[in-house]
């Protein structure tokens, strides 16, 4: 199985990709941990981010698509993954799908976090408590928000053209909030192959050339999830 999960910041990516990836036995991959951790090492590519991470702003698709490549190939081998963090964009999808082809690792399911902005922005306060992350200041926070919500809506159309996504409402404790995500991934896969399957083979047009959708058709059937 291999999932995404997308939504603004403080949606709760974070806590239901590592929840959904030990209830399916796959490997939680996160970009935001992954480039905070560079930036942590200092290395080359760390300290060239640590500006754009710190200002809530995207960094850039290469390094997007550098830090991702090995930890996705290693978790495809291992049964799957739960990607939260990418893609924010069409193009980082359409980048990704090119991606997940190259290593035979489609995604199954596309799962949106909806969550308004005052319960998020009080949950991202709430962190910057404790957490002390550079981009939980009040500012970022907004600045985060606004770009979610100019990149956001058209990349989760993207995915719902494509016949991935799935819709879950992100308010409500953890709990509850994990629990509406297994039921909604567990309906999708087994919706799977009759209504979704022929639309994952499909092109979709997308800018000024036309693009395919971010999965190549399958020769064989989703990896086994535990
Ligand atoms: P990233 O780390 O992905 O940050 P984000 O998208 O802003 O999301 P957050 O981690 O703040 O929130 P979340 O939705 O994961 O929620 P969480 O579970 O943590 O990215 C950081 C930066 O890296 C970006 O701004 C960008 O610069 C760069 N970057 C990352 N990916 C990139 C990409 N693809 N391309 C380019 N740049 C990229 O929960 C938030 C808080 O709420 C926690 O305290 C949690 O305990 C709490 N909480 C969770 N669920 C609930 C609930 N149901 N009720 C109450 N509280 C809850």
């Amino acid at each position: 199985m291999r999932a995404i999960v997308l939504g603004p910041p403080g949606s709760g990516k974070g806590t239901q990709a590592r929840l959904l990836a030990g209830h399916l036995g796959i490997v939680h991959v996160s970009v935001g941990a992954v480039l905070r951790a560079e930036i942590a090492a200092g290395s080359e590519l760390g300290t060239r981010i640590a500006a754009t991470v710190a200002s809530g702003d995207l960094v850039p698709l290469a390094d997007v698509l550098a830090v991702l490549r090995a930890p996705l190939a290693d978790a495809a081998r291992r049964g799957g993954w739960v990607l939260d963090g990418a893609p924010r964009t069409v193009e980082q999808a359409v980048a990704l799908g090119r991606m997940f082809g190259e290593l035979d690792a489609p995604v199954d399911v596309v799962v949106a976090l909806i969550v308004g902005d005052a319960e998020v922005t009080v949950r991202l306060r709430d962190r910057a408590q404790g957490e002390h992350r550079v981009d939980d200041t009040a500012d970022v926070i907004a600045h985060r928000l606004e770009v979610w919500a100019r990149l956001g809506p058209p990349l989760l159309a993207w995915y719902e053209g494509a016949g991935l996504l799935v819709s879950v409402d992100g308010t409500g404790s953890v709990a509850l909030v994990a629990a509406r995500i297994t039921t909604a991934v567990e309906g999708f896969r087994r919706d799977d192959t009759a209504a979704h399957a022929p639309r994952r083979s499909a092109s979709i047009a997308f800018g000024d050339s036309g693009t395919t959708l971010p999965n190549t058709p399958r020769t064989n059937g989703s990896t086994g999830c535990g």
